[in-house]
């Protein structure tokens, strides 16, 4: 069988290695072999030449048993393993001498889906020195295409004054590849072509059996949106993809050098295009010297290939991923291929995990990227530096979500803390564009921070009021509720907060009482620790994500990240922590990162532009299907509703078990019973240490003054070591709900029911303080 990688292919490919390791050594060593010194005289009868030529003779005899085998194997052959094995010999000297004549020998092959190692290991097994390599090789993808072949060379696009190639050019590429496509004809590789090629066309999309929610397809979007073209050139969609794979590809082996020229030694895998991005992966070697900070490679290589910012390098899986700006060398701009929202949008799964499930963009490969907010990741914050494309991404992602859900299923809220970004989305008054899933006026926090403080609040006590129904039903979380109780379903809320920061800054201008109930920090740091259950989820955005502008206590229960361009490495490292993803070297608006999906499934995309027009296009057309939606509250309810007490929301009161009208304690109840009913009622015996009805019992007014302080001592202990069980347990109750993310009802149903746990430990205690 002829054709690259073939079992014929293979074997002459590791003769040549036996070959290149025997030419590894020069002709002294084969003199040594004839018995020659060396000046090429023939070693006298009896005397065997010095040791020096002793070892050179055994180190040939080595040599010469070379064993190298290479196999293209896999299902279908996707894998290519190259072995070459120098035996030893029987002395360490001649030992060392072979590892030094080897030394660098594997960075000098130079053969494809081959990757040795510079220097061999040592294995016992193989009774010598072994190169091997293990690379992925995938025979459909090499097979190249009709269309790289059957180039026309009359085609104005291949004119030199249009900027093209040229017809000689041309002639030259369509020979070539011609001659690359017969190389790599092969039955695998046609098999593997046309299986790839199925798997892509056929996909079935499992995503509805496991789903919990279906999507809707709201909105025909191609007819609401026009095809985008790119904003510079004009260029549709397929022309600039076109274009872009044609650069991408015309750069393979300047991207290699310039690794190459940086000490990194790995072989190209394949290149795909989307945004202004190219993404080339290469294989590594099995042991690859690679830096511990890219940052220094990056540097060099931008100056290398002369590309707007710098590269993106990271490694996974034995694959090194460049991502750099896809421009033309000499080109002062990468090309842009734009994202097509409708098409992003037409490409999401039927079955969705949550209600708010959105699209932040997609990847190189067009993959989309989601953007989910449920029970698993509550909460998202979303970072980028001004001009980044912070409100375009959240535009996206509630446009997206909103083609698939209804106003029924989820509202939405809005502030800004430095501006009225979201004045557009405004529903009441004479709004010109309103949208049906927006819940109450957006709020501007530089004109009306009254009113972006009580929304803060307004959003608090929600929450509040649901986690009291939750219980009081006893259901854990809203999904259970709406099914319970379908006649009072309630909708998940979405609070999107762009620039809080610009808020939480001014937290300190508030006194006394007003602090307390105002203060934005601790409001937004309650929702993220307790809203999980209650559908209600934060969107946080901000220009900065500096520790001095973002709590701690907040930003540690905002688990979904996504970062566009910021404006330096230490804002990347905590806008994404611990993904090593340099934010700062983005180049173009709407290029992000996500890691929504946890920082080892980090997702990089570009998100679409939309325009303001567009945008009040979806609106109108999302009116049409819905009808106008009023507010659910007005600014002055919410006004209002934030200056309610929160106590009388009835959170605390009540859910705690309290003895029966027998078990009260009669007045003279021994100390005994006493402590055993304290333990029973732990929340109860705390909330009435104060109350007549205990601090009257006889055990503390009658009998001896001893006896009577005695008992006072030992009720206090009881008492503190309850309370400290109780908050211990409360506590313990909070960390388990945000650990089990998934079952997030148990923080409100594990309430009741304790009683029993809280027997044992505090007697020992007691006892033991009693001793004292
Ligand atoms: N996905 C995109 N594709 C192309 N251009 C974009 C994209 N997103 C944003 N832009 C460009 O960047 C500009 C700023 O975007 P946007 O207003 O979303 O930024 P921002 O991060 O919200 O900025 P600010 O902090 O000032 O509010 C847009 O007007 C647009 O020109
Ligand atoms: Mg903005």
């Amino acid at each position: 069988m002829l054709g690259y990688a073939t079992p014929a292919f293979d074997y002459i490919t590791s003769r040549l290695f036996v070959a290149k390791i025997k030419e590894n050594i020069n002709d002294s060593y084969f003199d040594a072999l004839q018995e020659r010194d060396e000046k090429g005289k023939k070693f006298e009868d009896g005397m065997g030449g010095t040791s020096a030529t002793q070892t050179k003779k055994q180190v040939a005899l080595a040599m010469r048993n070379t064993r190298s085998k290479v196999e293209t194997v896999g299902g279908n052959r996707n894998n290519r393993h190259a072995k070459i094995v120098v035996l030893r010999s029987r002395e360490t000297e001649t030992d060392n001498s072979i590892q030094n004549m080897l030394k660098n020998f594997g960075s000098r092959v130079d053969e494809p889906f081959i990757q040795f190692q510079d220097t061999p290991v040592f294995n016992i097994k193989d009774n010598g020195f072994v190169f091997d390599s293990d690379v992925n090789y995938h025979a459909g993808a090499y097979l190249g295409s009709w269309e790289d072949i059957f180039i026309n060379p009359f085609d104005p696009k291949n004119k030199k004054t249009n900027g093209g190639r040229g017809m000689l050019t041309t002639f030259f590429l369509a020979y070539a590849n011609t001659l690359r496509y017969l190389i790599h004809l092969t039955p695998y590789s046609m098999y593997d072509r046309i299986r790839t090629n199925a798997k892509y066309k056929y996909k079935r999309d499992t995503s509805v059996e496991k789903a919990k929610f279906i999507a809707r397809n709201n909105l025909d979007l191609s007819s609401v949106l026009p095809a985008p073209v790119d904003e510079k050139t004009g260029h549709t969609i397929e022309e600039a993809t076109k274009e872009a794979i044609e650069i991408a590809n015309s750069r393979i082996n300047d991207v290699q050098n310039a690794l190459n020229s940086n000490k990194i030694h790995a072989t190209f895998d394949s290149v795909a295009v989307g945004g202004s991005q190219a993404i080339y992966k290469f294989t590594l070697p099995r042991d690859p010297d690679l830096p511990n900070d890219w940052k220094d490679v990056q540097k060099k290589m931008a100056g290398f290939l002369k590309v707007a910012g710098e590269p993106i390098i990271s490694s996974s899986a034995g694959m090194l991923t460049v991502s750099i700006a896809n421009q033309r060398v000499g080109a002062t701009e990468p090309i842009n291929i734009p994202v097509d929202f409708a098409e992003m949008v037409k490409k999401r799964d039927k079955g969705m995990k949550t209600l708010i499930s959105g699209i932040a963009g997609v990847d190189a490969l067009g993959e989309v990227i989601y953007v989910e907010l449920g029970d698993a990741n509550p909460h998202m914050a979303i970072f980028g530096q001004s001009g980044s494309g912070k409100t375009v991404t959240i535009m996206n992602i509630l446009f997206s979500m909103m083609n698939s859900v209804t106003p029924e299923d989820v509202k939405v809220l809005f502030a800004d803390g430095k501006g009225n970004s979201f004045e557009f989305m405004r529903s009441d008054g004479d709004a010109e564009h309103p949208n049906p899933f927006v819940m109450a006026q957006p709020a501007d926090g530089s004109e009306d921070i009254e009113y972006t403080r009580a929304l803060v609040r307004y959003v608090e006590m929600l929450v509040r009021k649901r986690i009291a129904l939750l219980k009081e039903r006893k259901v854990s979380k809203l999904a259970e509720f709406n099914k319970k109780f379908p006649d009072e379903k309630m909708e998940e809320i979405l609070f999107v907060f762009d620039e809080f920061s610009a808020v939480t800054d001014r937290d300190n201008e508030l006194k006394g009482d007003d602090y307390t109930k105002y203060n934005v920090t601790d409001r937004i740091e309650y929702i993220t620790k307790m809203a999980r259950s209650t559908g209600v989820r934060l969107m946080l955005a901000n220009q900065t994500a500096r520790k001095e502008k973002l709590p701690g206590k907040i930003m540690a229960n905002v688990t979904g990240r996504i970062s566009l361009s910021v404006s330096e490495r230490i804002e990347a490292e905590i806008a994404l922590p611990d993904s090593n993803i340099p934010a700062d070297l983005i180049a173009q608006p709407g290029e992000f990162y996500s890691i929504m999906h946890g920082v080892n499934n980090p997702e990089h995309g570009n998100s679409p532009f939309l325009t303001d027009d567009q945008m009040y296009d979806l609106n109108d057309a999302l009116t049409k299907l819905f009808g106008v939606h009023k507010y659910v509250a007005t600014r002055e309810e919410i006004i209002a509703m934030a200056e309610e007490d929160i106590n009388d929301i009835g959170v605390d009161s009540g859910t705690y078990e309290s003895p029966t009208e027998e078990e009260m304690p009669a007045s003279d109840i021994s100390m005994d019973d006493l402590v055993a009913l304290c333990r029973k009622y732990p929340e109860w015996a705390i909330e009435n240490e104060e109350n007549e009805k205990i601090t009257g019992l006889d055990v503390f007014n009658k009998g001896v003054p001893a006896m009577t302080i005695k008992n006072k001592k030992i009720f206090k202990i009881t008492l503190n070591s309850l309370k400290g069980k109780v908050a211990q347990d409360e506590e313990k109750q909070e960390a388990e709900a945000s650990k089990k993310q998934r079952h997030s009802g148990n923080a409100l149903s594990t309430v009741n029911g304790t009683d029993g746990d809280f027997a044992t430990l505090p007697e020992e205690k007691v006892k033991e303080k009693m001793l004292v």
